[in-house]
């Protein structure tokens, strides 16, 4: 019987499906396993169930010459050098679609949640602040009607770009590496522009492109400059593609008037300067967190693996690999 390894813990209803194929190593205390556990727990494993929590580099892909298959619990794959994989012949996974729905809900909240300062509101009237009404509390940049702006124009951003399209009366501009198709934008009412206009027309930008070194700092001061005092900037995409140093400035600054952030830089740790500001809604990285969305990741996640490894009804066809 092949040996799988269950980096982290999932729902142990779902996972323990992998017991009818493989010998399971896993992790129900749920512990971040370190580079050299994760090497050391992934001896004479051919599979991985990993999440963003777990990097394989090409150092944990040399020492582990029996892996054939990592299968993320996640649609982002940056934690995963694919290439060295594809270079080995290792199959990987991702978890697309079966969360785009969810992430999108996340997004727009977030988004809303900044524009309208719910969270900062929040955490005033809980420290007892709200003494009277005054005419100008808390007020803030609507949402309907202003133009949404979108960097990552994939699964994500179509869903947010129909929620503010349809839902809210939002012109939608975006920027993307390829422009979509003419149908699809005219469906979404969504307009193609570079990104030097995107940042300077859009009243509320949301970040949904995949990390990597092309779109690191992708925000940064000198973009964050070019935006709207009045625009605010959530990302829900990976840290990284913000620099979260320059976006804590010009919040502090006020160069922009709001962000919802979801990621960060070397999360969980979040910079200080984003923690001392009222102006940012911040969140642990839970935009795909429904309960229904978390158990399809981890039930596709599942379903990847045993089919990677040449198991169950789909054996050698995974169903979401990651091209190569
Ligand atoms: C979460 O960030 C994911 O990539 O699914
Ligand atoms: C990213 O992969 C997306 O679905 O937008």
């Amino acid at each position: 019987m092949q040996a799988v390894l269950v980096a982290r813990a999932a729902f142990s209803d779902i996972v323990d499906r992998l017991r009818a194929h493989f010998e399971v190593d896993d992790n129900p205390e749920d512990r971040v396993l370190s580079k050299a556990e994760l090497i050391a727990r992934l001896q004479g494993k051919a599979g991985i169930f990993a999440t963003g929590s777990e990097r394989i580099d090409a150092e944990v892909l040399a020492a582990c010459p029996q892996l054939r298959a990592v299968c993320n619990m996640a649609v982002g794959y940056n934690n995963i050098d694919v290439a060295a994989c594809h270079a080995r012949g290792i199959v990987v996974t991702n978890t697309p679609d079966v969360l785009t729905e969810t992430t999108a809900d996340f997004g727009f909240a977030l988004m809303m949640a900044a524009a309208r300062r719910i969270a900062e509101s929040e955490h005033s009237l809980r420290r007892g602040e709200w003494t009277k009404w005054s005419f100008d509390q808390f007020t803030g940049p609507d949402v309907h009607g202003a133009t949404l702006g979108i960097l990552g124009m994939g699964r994500i951003g179509q869903a947010i770009a129909r929620r503010g399209a349809l839902g809210f009366g939002m012109p939608v501009i975006y920027h993307n590496r390829s422009r979509l198709e003419p149908a699809i934008e005219q469906a979404l009412g969504a307009r193609y522009v570079d990104k030097p206009t995107l940042l300077r027309e859009a009243d509320h930008l949301v970040l949904v492109v995949p990390y990597s070194a092309a779109s690191h700092h992708t925000i940064g001061a000198a973009e964050l400059a070019q935006m709207k005092p009045t625009a605010t900037l959530t990302n829900i995409a990976r840290g990284g593609v913000v620099d979260d140093a320059a976006l804590a400035e010009a919040l502090k600054q006020g160069r922009i008037a709001a962000a919802g952030l979801d990621v960060f830089e070397g999360e969980p740790k979040v910079h200080p300067g984003l923690l001392a500001v009222p102006n940012v809604v911040l969140t642990p990285h839970i935009a795909s967190a429904s309960i229904a969305t978390r158990r399809a990741m981890a039930s596709l996640a599942v379903d990847n693996l045993i089919a990677s490894l040449g198991c169950g009804p789909n054996a050698g066809r995974p169903p979401t690999p990651v091209p190569g």
